[in-house]
Protein backbone atom coordinates (compact mmCIF):
# COMPACT_ATOMS: atom_id res chain seq x y z
CA UNK A 1 0.00 0.00 0.00
CA UNK A 2 1.45 3.68 -0.74
CA UNK A 3 2.04 5.85 1.74
CA UNK A 4 -0.62 8.63 1.18
CA UNK A 5 -3.42 5.97 1.36
CA UNK A 6 -1.94 4.78 4.66
CA UNK A 7 -2.26 8.68 6.46
CA UNK A 8 -5.93 8.95 6.74
CA UNK A 9 -6.13 5.42 8.88
CA UNK A 10 -7.76 5.99 11.97
CA UNK A 11 -5.30 5.48 14.84
CA UNK A 12 -7.00 2.27 16.01
CA UNK A 13 -6.06 0.63 12.66
CA UNK A 14 -2.25 0.94 13.34
CA UNK A 15 -2.94 -1.55 16.32
CA UNK A 16 -4.72 -4.31 14.32
CA UNK A 17 -2.96 -7.28 13.64
CA UNK A 18 -0.96 -7.68 10.68
CA UNK A 19 -2.66 -9.09 7.91
CA UNK A 20 -1.70 -12.48 7.17
CA UNK A 21 -0.89 -13.95 3.97
CA UNK A 22 -0.05 -17.09 4.69
CA UNK A 23 -2.24 -20.49 3.48
CA UNK A 24 -0.59 -22.37 6.58
CA UNK A 25 -2.00 -19.83 9.34
CA UNK A 26 -5.82 -19.99 7.67
CA UNK A 27 -7.36 -20.86 11.02
CA UNK A 28 -8.96 -24.31 10.95
CA UNK A 29 -12.88 -23.32 10.36
CA UNK A 30 -16.48 -25.08 9.32
CA UNK A 31 -18.36 -22.89 7.11
CA UNK A 32 -22.41 -22.82 8.51
CA UNK A 33 -24.50 -25.17 6.20
CA UNK A 34 -27.07 -23.66 3.81
CA UNK A 35 -29.09 -26.05 3.63
CA UNK A 36 -29.43 -26.21 7.48
CA UNK A 37 -31.80 -24.13 9.03
CA UNK A 38 -30.79 -22.63 12.45
CA UNK A 39 -32.80 -25.03 14.43
CA UNK A 40 -31.30 -28.18 12.69
CA UNK A 41 -33.69 -29.34 10.13
CA UNK A 42 -32.35 -30.35 6.85
CA UNK A 43 -33.62 -28.27 3.63
CA UNK A 44 -34.91 -30.81 1.17
CA UNK A 45 -37.31 -28.82 -1.30
CA UNK A 46 -37.31 -25.61 -3.23
CA UNK A 47 -39.86 -24.73 -0.73
CA UNK A 48 -37.91 -25.14 2.12
CA UNK A 49 -35.00 -22.95 0.50
CA UNK A 50 -37.24 -20.27 0.52
CA UNK A 51 -38.25 -20.41 4.32
CA UNK A 52 -34.18 -21.11 5.11
CA UNK A 53 -33.53 -18.21 2.49
CA UNK A 54 -35.45 -15.79 4.52
CA UNK A 55 -33.69 -16.69 7.46
CA UNK A 56 -30.97 -16.33 6.05
CA UNK A 57 -31.20 -12.90 4.75
CA UNK A 58 -32.47 -11.73 8.49
CA UNK A 59 -29.06 -12.76 9.74
CA UNK A 60 -27.09 -11.03 7.17
CA UNK A 61 -29.50 -8.06 7.64
CA UNK A 62 -29.49 -7.67 11.64
CA UNK A 63 -26.01 -8.82 11.87
CA UNK A 64 -23.89 -7.62 8.94
CA UNK A 65 -25.34 -5.32 6.79
CA UNK A 66 -28.10 -3.58 8.37
CA UNK A 67 -31.92 -2.98 7.79
CA UNK A 68 -33.21 -0.78 4.73
CA UNK A 69 -35.97 1.45 5.57
CA UNK A 70 -38.49 0.11 2.61
CA UNK A 71 -39.06 1.97 -0.63
CA UNK A 72 -39.01 5.82 -1.07
CA UNK A 73 -42.04 7.36 0.18
CA UNK A 74 -41.74 10.10 -2.82
CA UNK A 75 -39.38 9.34 -5.60
CA UNK A 76 -39.23 11.71 -9.25
CA UNK A 77 -37.10 11.37 -12.06
CA UNK A 78 -36.35 14.31 -13.91
CA UNK A 79 -34.31 13.89 -17.40
CA UNK A 80 -31.36 16.48 -17.39
CA UNK A 81 -30.47 15.70 -20.36
CA UNK A 82 -30.99 13.26 -23.20
CA UNK A 83 -28.91 12.75 -26.28
CA UNK A 84 -30.19 10.65 -29.20
CA UNK A 85 -26.55 10.63 -31.27
CA UNK A 86 -24.24 10.25 -28.57
CA UNK A 87 -20.76 9.20 -29.05
CA UNK A 88 -20.35 9.65 -32.38
CA UNK A 89 -24.18 8.33 -33.55
CA UNK A 90 -23.72 5.05 -31.43
CA UNK A 91 -25.34 5.66 -28.52
CA UNK A 92 -28.06 7.10 -26.91
CA UNK A 93 -27.48 9.12 -23.74
CA UNK A 94 -29.60 9.92 -21.19
CA UNK A 95 -29.21 11.45 -17.75
CA UNK A 96 -31.70 11.09 -15.13
CA UNK A 97 -31.88 12.83 -11.87
CA UNK A 98 -33.75 10.22 -8.85
CA UNK A 99 -34.65 12.62 -6.44
CA UNK A 100 -35.27 10.77 -3.11
CA UNK A 101 -37.87 12.08 -0.48
CA UNK A 102 -37.77 15.34 -2.56
CA UNK A 103 -34.36 15.92 -0.54
CA UNK A 104 -31.22 13.75 -2.09
CA UNK A 105 -30.49 13.56 -5.75
CA UNK A 106 -28.98 10.37 -6.91
CA UNK A 107 -27.96 11.43 -10.88
CA UNK A 108 -27.91 8.12 -13.75
CA UNK A 109 -26.01 8.11 -16.46
CA UNK A 110 -27.47 5.65 -18.94
CA UNK A 111 -26.13 4.66 -22.36
CA UNK A 112 -28.17 2.24 -24.82
CA UNK A 113 -26.66 1.31 -28.37
CA UNK A 114 -28.27 3.54 -30.99
CA UNK A 115 -30.90 1.65 -33.22
CA UNK A 116 -31.85 -1.16 -30.85
CA UNK A 117 -35.02 -1.10 -31.62
CA UNK A 118 -36.48 -3.00 -28.60
CA UNK A 119 -35.47 -2.73 -24.85
CA UNK A 120 -32.22 -3.64 -24.46
CA UNK A 121 -30.99 -5.61 -20.97
CA UNK A 122 -28.31 -3.33 -19.20
CA UNK A 123 -25.32 -3.53 -16.51
CA UNK A 124 -25.81 -1.27 -13.44
CA UNK A 125 -23.22 -0.46 -11.28
CA UNK A 126 -22.41 2.40 -8.92
CA UNK A 127 -18.79 4.36 -10.23
CA UNK A 128 -16.14 5.76 -7.50
CA UNK A 129 -15.18 9.12 -9.38
CA UNK A 130 -18.37 10.52 -10.69
CA UNK A 131 -20.42 9.58 -13.83
CA UNK A 132 -18.02 12.44 -15.84
CA UNK A 133 -14.89 9.88 -14.82
CA UNK A 134 -16.10 6.99 -16.72
CA UNK A 135 -15.79 8.09 -20.30
CA UNK A 136 -14.04 11.26 -21.56
CA UNK A 137 -17.95 12.20 -23.70
CA UNK A 138 -17.73 15.85 -22.88
CA UNK A 139 -21.50 15.46 -22.75
CA UNK A 140 -21.93 14.38 -19.15
CA UNK A 141 -22.63 16.44 -16.18
CA UNK A 142 -19.64 17.14 -14.22
CA UNK A 143 -20.78 15.91 -10.75
CA UNK A 144 -20.74 18.60 -8.00
CA UNK A 145 -20.96 16.30 -5.14
CA UNK A 146 -18.29 15.45 -2.39
CA UNK A 147 -15.15 13.33 -3.92
CA UNK A 148 -12.92 11.21 -2.28
CA UNK A 149 -9.32 13.35 -1.98
CA UNK A 150 -5.96 11.61 -4.05
CA UNK A 151 -8.40 10.78 -7.26
CA UNK A 152 -7.45 12.52 -10.85
CA UNK A 153 -8.49 15.96 -11.18
CA UNK A 154 -10.19 16.28 -7.65
CA UNK A 155 -9.58 19.71 -5.90
CA UNK A 156 -10.88 20.59 -2.39
CA UNK A 157 -13.27 17.25 -2.76
CA UNK A 158 -14.75 18.34 -5.51
CA UNK A 159 -14.43 17.28 -9.28
CA UNK A 160 -12.76 19.27 -11.62
CA UNK A 161 -12.66 19.38 -15.89
CA UNK A 162 -9.95 17.05 -15.24
CA UNK A 163 -11.53 14.42 -13.75
CA UNK A 164 -13.71 13.79 -17.19
CA UNK A 165 -12.71 10.39 -18.23
CA UNK A 166 -10.11 9.50 -15.28
CA UNK A 167 -11.69 6.10 -14.51
CA UNK A 168 -12.50 5.72 -17.90
CA UNK A 169 -10.61 1.68 -18.15
CA UNK A 170 -13.38 0.78 -15.96
CA UNK A 171 -16.23 1.43 -18.54
CA UNK A 172 -15.51 0.39 -22.15
CA UNK A 173 -18.93 1.76 -22.98
CA UNK A 174 -18.00 1.00 -26.72
CA UNK A 175 -17.57 -2.85 -25.64
CA UNK A 176 -20.80 -2.80 -23.73
CA UNK A 177 -22.62 -1.24 -26.55
CA UNK A 178 -21.18 -3.22 -29.32
CA UNK A 179 -22.49 -6.12 -27.69
CA UNK A 180 -26.08 -5.21 -27.53
CA UNK A 181 -26.44 -4.21 -23.86
CA UNK A 182 -26.85 -0.89 -22.13
CA UNK A 183 -24.48 0.63 -19.36
CA UNK A 184 -26.38 2.67 -16.39
CA UNK A 185 -24.07 4.00 -13.46
CA UNK A 186 -24.14 6.51 -10.62
CA UNK A 187 -21.87 8.06 -8.49
CA UNK A 188 -22.01 6.10 -5.01
CA UNK A 189 -21.45 9.23 -3.56
CA UNK A 190 -24.62 10.50 -4.51
CA UNK A 191 -26.51 8.30 -2.59
CA UNK A 192 -24.50 8.58 0.40
CA UNK A 193 -20.35 10.08 0.51
CA UNK A 194 -17.83 7.31 1.85
CA UNK A 195 -16.62 8.80 5.04
CA UNK A 196 -17.87 8.34 8.67
CA UNK A 197 -19.89 11.28 9.20
CA UNK A 198 -21.86 9.45 11.80
CA UNK A 199 -24.41 9.48 9.21
CA UNK A 200 -25.47 12.80 8.58
CA UNK A 201 -25.46 13.10 5.19
CA UNK A 202 -26.96 11.15 2.42
CA UNK A 203 -30.04 9.05 2.92
CA UNK A 204 -29.62 7.94 5.69
CA UNK A 205 -31.40 11.19 7.95
CA UNK A 206 -34.25 10.55 5.26
CA UNK A 207 -35.58 7.85 7.66
CA UNK A 208 -34.27 8.67 11.34
CA UNK A 209 -37.60 8.20 13.63
CA UNK A 210 -38.12 11.79 15.56
CA UNK A 211 -35.54 12.44 17.91
CA UNK A 212 -32.58 9.46 16.33
CA UNK A 213 -29.66 10.95 14.75
CA UNK A 214 -27.88 7.58 14.04
CA UNK A 215 -29.06 4.26 12.64
CA UNK A 216 -29.80 1.78 15.42
CA UNK A 217 -27.38 -1.64 15.63
CA UNK A 218 -29.21 -3.36 12.89
CA UNK A 219 -30.02 -0.77 10.66
CA UNK A 220 -28.62 -0.25 7.49
CA UNK A 221 -24.72 0.89 7.47
CA UNK A 222 -23.25 2.45 3.69
CA UNK A 223 -22.87 -0.62 2.00
CA UNK A 224 -26.85 -1.22 2.45
CA UNK A 225 -27.81 2.29 1.55
CA UNK A 226 -25.64 2.31 -1.28
CA UNK A 227 -27.53 -1.33 -2.62
CA UNK A 228 -30.44 0.45 -1.62
CA UNK A 229 -29.95 3.22 -4.10
CA UNK A 230 -29.08 0.58 -6.31
CA UNK A 231 -32.89 -0.62 -6.42
CA UNK A 232 -33.80 2.72 -6.80
CA UNK A 233 -32.25 3.06 -10.15
CA UNK A 234 -34.02 -0.29 -10.99
CA UNK A 235 -37.27 1.78 -10.27
CA UNK A 236 -36.16 3.85 -12.83
CA UNK A 237 -35.22 1.91 -15.10
CA UNK A 238 -38.15 -0.22 -14.78
CA UNK A 239 -40.00 2.73 -16.45
CA UNK A 240 -37.76 3.55 -19.32
CA UNK A 241 -39.30 1.54 -22.59
CA UNK A 242 -36.00 1.52 -24.00
CA UNK A 243 -34.44 -0.55 -21.22
CA UNK A 244 -35.61 -4.26 -20.78
CA UNK A 245 -35.69 -4.26 -16.96
CA UNK A 246 -36.04 -8.17 -16.42
CA UNK A 247 -32.48 -8.19 -17.67
CA UNK A 248 -30.49 -6.17 -15.73
CA UNK A 249 -27.42 -7.25 -14.33
CA UNK A 250 -25.58 -5.14 -11.12
CA UNK A 251 -21.89 -5.33 -11.35
CA UNK A 252 -19.57 -3.67 -8.78
CA UNK A 253 -16.07 -3.13 -7.85
CA UNK A 254 -14.26 -3.85 -4.04
CA UNK A 255 -16.31 -2.02 -1.55
CA UNK A 256 -18.88 -1.50 -4.84
CA UNK A 257 -18.46 -5.24 -5.66
CA UNK A 258 -19.92 -5.95 -1.61
CA UNK A 259 -22.42 -3.89 -2.57
CA UNK A 260 -24.05 -5.51 -6.02
CA UNK A 261 -23.89 -8.74 -3.90
CA UNK A 262 -25.94 -7.08 -1.62
CA UNK A 263 -28.38 -5.24 -3.54
CA UNK A 264 -29.01 -8.74 -5.49
CA UNK A 265 -29.68 -10.45 -2.07
CA UNK A 266 -32.10 -7.74 -0.95
CA UNK A 267 -33.68 -7.16 -4.19
CA UNK A 268 -34.44 -10.27 -6.23
CA UNK A 269 -35.56 -8.03 -9.76
CA UNK A 270 -31.60 -7.92 -10.41
CA UNK A 271 -31.75 -10.81 -12.70
CA UNK A 272 -27.52 -11.41 -12.44
CA UNK A 273 -24.80 -10.32 -10.50
CA UNK A 274 -21.53 -9.56 -10.32
CA UNK A 275 -18.92 -9.06 -8.11
CA UNK A 276 -15.10 -7.70 -8.86
CA UNK A 277 -12.24 -8.40 -6.76
CA UNK A 278 -14.89 -7.91 -3.71
CA UNK A 279 -13.26 -9.40 -0.79
CA UNK A 280 -13.94 -9.10 2.64
CA UNK A 281 -17.42 -8.59 3.37
CA UNK A 282 -17.98 -9.28 -0.45
CA UNK A 283 -17.32 -13.35 -1.72
CA UNK A 284 -14.36 -13.73 0.13
CA UNK A 285 -15.09 -16.23 3.07
CA UNK A 286 -14.74 -13.98 6.39
CA UNK A 287 -13.27 -17.52 8.31
CA UNK A 288 -10.47 -17.24 6.70
CA UNK A 289 -8.96 -14.14 7.94
CA UNK A 290 -6.60 -13.92 4.89
CA UNK A 291 -5.87 -10.51 3.79
CA UNK A 292 -8.55 -7.72 5.14
CA UNK A 293 -9.83 -9.44 8.05
CA UNK A 294 -13.51 -8.17 10.18
CA UNK A 295 -11.80 -6.47 12.50
CA UNK A 296 -9.53 -4.55 10.51
CA UNK A 297 -12.62 -3.44 8.07
CA UNK A 298 -15.04 -2.60 10.79
CA UNK A 299 -11.82 -0.52 12.25
CA UNK A 300 -10.48 1.38 9.06
CA UNK A 301 -14.38 1.49 7.46
CA UNK A 302 -16.71 1.78 10.89
CA UNK A 303 -19.50 3.35 8.28
CA UNK A 304 -19.72 0.35 6.18
CA UNK A 305 -21.51 -2.30 7.86
CA UNK A 306 -24.15 -1.78 10.83
CA UNK A 307 -22.71 -1.85 14.17
CA UNK A 308 -23.62 -5.35 15.21
CA UNK A 309 -21.12 -6.62 13.05
CA UNK A 310 -18.55 -5.36 15.01
CA UNK A 311 -19.90 -8.03 17.39
CA UNK A 312 -17.96 -10.71 15.29
CA UNK A 313 -14.13 -8.44 15.35
CA UNK A 314 -11.49 -11.39 15.74
CA UNK A 315 -14.45 -13.87 16.12
CA UNK A 316 -15.83 -14.88 12.64
CA UNK A 317 -16.48 -18.50 13.72
CA UNK A 318 -19.41 -16.96 15.62
CA UNK A 319 -21.07 -15.74 12.27
CA UNK A 320 -24.31 -17.63 11.96
CA UNK A 321 -23.11 -17.40 8.36
CA UNK A 322 -20.24 -17.02 5.69
CA UNK A 323 -20.01 -15.06 2.35
CA UNK A 324 -20.91 -18.21 0.66
CA UNK A 325 -24.37 -17.70 1.20
CA UNK A 326 -24.62 -14.14 0.30
CA UNK A 327 -23.81 -15.92 -2.90
CA UNK A 328 -26.47 -18.01 -1.97
CA UNK A 329 -28.92 -15.73 -1.88
CA UNK A 330 -28.76 -14.88 -5.13
CA UNK A 331 -29.35 -18.45 -6.61
CA UNK A 332 -30.73 -19.65 -8.84
CA UNK A 333 -30.28 -16.29 -10.37
CA UNK A 334 -26.34 -16.46 -12.27
CA UNK A 335 -23.72 -14.70 -10.19
CA UNK A 336 -20.43 -14.25 -10.91
CA UNK A 337 -17.35 -13.60 -8.88
CA UNK A 338 -13.87 -12.46 -9.87
CA UNK A 339 -10.47 -12.18 -8.60
CA UNK A 340 -6.96 -10.89 -9.50
CA UNK A 341 -3.92 -13.13 -8.68
CA UNK A 342 -2.08 -10.29 -6.94
CA UNK A 343 -5.21 -8.93 -5.12
CA UNK A 344 -3.97 -10.95 -2.25
CA UNK A 345 -5.75 -8.32 0.21
CA UNK A 346 -8.94 -9.60 -1.21
CA UNK A 347 -8.43 -13.23 -0.64
CA UNK A 348 -8.73 -14.67 -4.08
CA UNK A 349 -8.67 -18.13 -2.79
CA UNK A 350 -11.77 -17.12 -0.15
CA UNK A 351 -13.38 -15.48 -3.13
CA UNK A 352 -13.75 -18.89 -4.96
CA UNK A 353 -14.50 -21.05 -1.92
CA UNK A 354 -17.87 -18.42 -1.65
CA UNK A 355 -18.53 -19.68 -5.07
CA UNK A 356 -17.96 -23.36 -5.08
CA UNK A 357 -20.19 -23.68 -1.25
CA UNK A 358 -22.96 -21.63 -2.67
CA UNK A 359 -23.03 -24.41 -5.33
CA UNK A 360 -25.38 -26.50 -3.68
CA UNK A 361 -27.82 -24.67 -3.40
CA UNK A 362 -27.87 -23.97 -6.16
CA UNK A 363 -28.28 -27.51 -7.43
CA UNK A 364 -31.19 -27.51 -5.14
CA UNK A 365 -33.06 -25.47 -7.13
CA UNK A 366 -32.13 -27.19 -10.87
CA UNK A 367 -29.23 -25.34 -11.36
CA UNK A 368 -25.61 -26.53 -12.01
CA UNK A 369 -23.73 -23.68 -9.24
CA UNK A 370 -20.35 -23.27 -9.88
CA UNK A 371 -18.56 -25.42 -12.63
CA UNK A 372 -15.04 -25.82 -10.92
CA UNK A 373 -14.45 -27.64 -7.70
CA UNK A 374 -11.08 -26.68 -7.56
CA UNK A 375 -10.21 -23.02 -7.99
CA UNK A 376 -9.08 -22.70 -11.78
CA UNK A 377 -6.35 -21.35 -13.09
CA UNK A 378 -6.02 -17.65 -14.38
CA UNK A 379 -7.44 -16.54 -17.47
CA UNK A 380 -9.37 -20.27 -17.24
CA UNK A 381 -13.15 -18.37 -17.13
CA UNK A 382 -15.87 -20.97 -15.60
CA UNK A 383 -19.38 -19.89 -16.71
CA UNK A 384 -21.44 -21.94 -15.31
CA UNK A 385 -24.56 -20.80 -13.24
CA UNK A 386 -22.17 -19.31 -10.86
CA UNK A 387 -18.90 -18.28 -12.60
CA UNK A 388 -15.81 -17.24 -11.35
CA UNK A 389 -12.64 -16.51 -13.00
CA UNK A 390 -8.96 -15.24 -11.67
CA UNK A 391 -7.09 -12.74 -13.98
CA UNK A 392 -3.29 -12.08 -14.09
CA UNK A 393 -2.75 -7.83 -12.26
CA UNK A 394 -3.62 -6.16 -9.59
CA UNK A 395 -7.02 -4.91 -8.21
CA UNK A 396 -8.80 -3.13 -10.50
CA UNK A 397 -11.75 -3.45 -12.98
CA UNK A 398 -10.66 -4.37 -16.26
CA UNK A 399 -11.50 -4.78 -19.92
CA UNK A 400 -10.66 -8.66 -19.78
CA UNK A 401 -13.01 -8.56 -16.62
CA UNK A 402 -15.51 -6.91 -18.74
CA UNK A 403 -15.56 -9.06 -21.51
CA UNK A 404 -16.05 -12.17 -19.22
CA UNK A 405 -19.34 -10.87 -18.11
CA UNK A 406 -20.31 -9.75 -21.69
CA UNK A 407 -19.78 -13.23 -22.41
CA UNK A 408 -21.64 -14.76 -19.27
CA UNK A 409 -24.19 -12.30 -19.48
CA UNK A 410 -24.59 -13.42 -22.94
CA UNK A 411 -25.10 -17.24 -21.91
CA UNK A 412 -27.15 -16.36 -18.74
CA UNK A 413 -29.45 -13.76 -19.49
CA UNK A 414 -29.85 -13.39 -23.45
C1 LIG B 1 -9.97 -1.06 0.82
C2 LIG B 1 -10.82 -1.97 1.68
C3 LIG B 1 -11.51 -3.05 0.86
C4 LIG B 1 -12.24 -2.45 -0.30
C5 LIG B 1 -11.32 -1.53 -1.08
C6 LIG B 1 -12.02 -0.73 -2.19
O1 LIG B 1 -8.88 -1.77 0.33
O2 LIG B 1 -10.00 -2.52 2.68
O3 LIG B 1 -12.42 -3.78 1.66
O4 LIG B 1 -12.79 -3.45 -1.11
O5 LIG B 1 -10.76 -0.56 -0.23
O6 LIG B 1 -13.22 -0.56 -2.16
O7 LIG B 1 -11.31 -0.26 -3.07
Amino acid sequence: MRRRELLWLPAAAWAAPPANYNESRVPEYTLPDPLVFANGQRVRTAADWSRRRAEILEQFRSQMFGRHPGPPRRVTHEVLAADPTALAGKAIRKQVRVQIEDKVPMDLLLYLPAGAGRPVPVFLGLNFQGNHAVHPDPGILLSDRWMRPNAPGVENNRATEASRGAAATRWPVELILSRGYGLATIYYGDIDPDFDDGFQNGVHPLYYAAGQTRPGPDQWGSIAAWAWGLSRALDYLEQDPQVDAKRVAVLGHSRLGKTSLWAAAEDTRFALAISNNSGCGGAALSRRAYGETVERINTVFPHWFCANFKRYNGREAELPFDQHMLIALIAPRPGYVASAQEDLWADPLGEFLSAKHASPVYRLLGKDGCGATAMPPIHQPVMTTVGYHVRAGKHDLTRYDWERYLDFADRQMK
